[in-house]
């Protein structure tokens, strides 16, 4: 493995996790938590987050916007000065709303305002420390598999999941580059997923999603073995073209990134 280990960070170091209010970010806060990190959760939708903070012993919870950058970095500067160093950050939070290239202006703001900034805002603030700290750290930022596929009619989110996979690319380029393999990106590309953003207000799960747990316990899995791609196999829901362009990009990151392991 030529990773920051999970196992090795985990006890007693700081998480971060945003858009833990819920779905995704809220599954990985609970399992970092249960593998003895302490957790900060970070949401835009307060009354959401202070419920999920509640549901886990000793969570700090943060309401910030990602996608501002001032607040983003106040908050990586307090916690930092309160907390200590930082050894996982995961940049989840997004924002499902679609567009296609003609939508308006503010679709396309928000859209890559939270899901493509947003991350880069996360990285940006809370990295530096991380590099300087000496320890081994983690970076997991959420992409997407339409970011790969790029299915036709959704264009402000397949790009700002687009823009995800790239930037992590970037970031694992620039890791490996100042500090080897103390400091590792990784990025998650869910499967369909059973959450607020897919089935607003609904609690039965469609066949063939993925649960917030199932994509968290693969996610730590595939962690432990070092991959800096983690995707979600496909389901019933994903045609069998998607699986082969998904493999493709997959295979195509370890082919011209030889030194990033997965
Ligand atoms: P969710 O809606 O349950 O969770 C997203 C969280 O992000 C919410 O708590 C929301 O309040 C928060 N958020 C949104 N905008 C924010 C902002 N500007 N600042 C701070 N927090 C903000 O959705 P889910 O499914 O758990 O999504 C998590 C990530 O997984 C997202 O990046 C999403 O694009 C990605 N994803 C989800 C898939 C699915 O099928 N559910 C599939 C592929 C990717």
């Amino acid at each position: 493995m030529s990773t920051a280990s999970f196992a090795a960070i985990a006890p007693g170091n700081l998480a971060v996790v945003t858009g833990a209010a819920g779905g995704i970010g809220l599954a990985a806060a609970r399992a970092f938590a249960a593998a003895g990190m302490r957790v900060v959760l970070v949401d835009r939708s307060g009354e959401a987050l202070e419920a999920a903070a509640a549901s886990i012993d000793g969570a700090i919870a943060h309401t910030v916007d990602v996608s501002d950058r001032a607040a983003m970095h106040a908050l990586a500067g307090r916690i930092v000065a309160e907390h200590g160093t930082v050894a996982l950050l995961m940049n989840n939070a997004g924002i499902g709303a679609g567009g296609d290239v003609f939508a308006d202006a503010e679709v396309w703001d928000a859209v890559l305002g939270v899901n493509l900034l947003g991350v880069l805002n996360g990285v940006q603030s809370f990295v530096p420390a991380m590099l300087d700290h000496g320890s081994p750290a983690l970076v997991i930022n959420t992409g997407s598999k339409q970011g790969i596929t790029q299915p036709p009619g959704n264009t402000a989110y397949n790009v700002s999941k687009a823009g995800v996979k790239a930037l992590t690319e970037g970031l694992a380029h620039t890791l490996r580059t100042r500090c080897g393999d103390r400091v590792s990106a990784h990025l998650l590309v869910p499967g369909f997923t059973f959450t607020g953003m897919t089935r607003p207000g609904s609690t039965e799960k469609p066949a063939g999603a993925w649960t917030p747990e199932q994509v968290v316990a693969l996610m730590l899995e595939r962690l432990a073995a070092g991959d800096f791609y983690i995707v979600c196999p496909d389901n019933e829901t994903t045609s069998e073209q998607d699986a082969k362009r998904i493999a493709w990009a997959a295979g195509d990151v370890a082919e011209n990134r030889p030194a990033l392991s997965r």
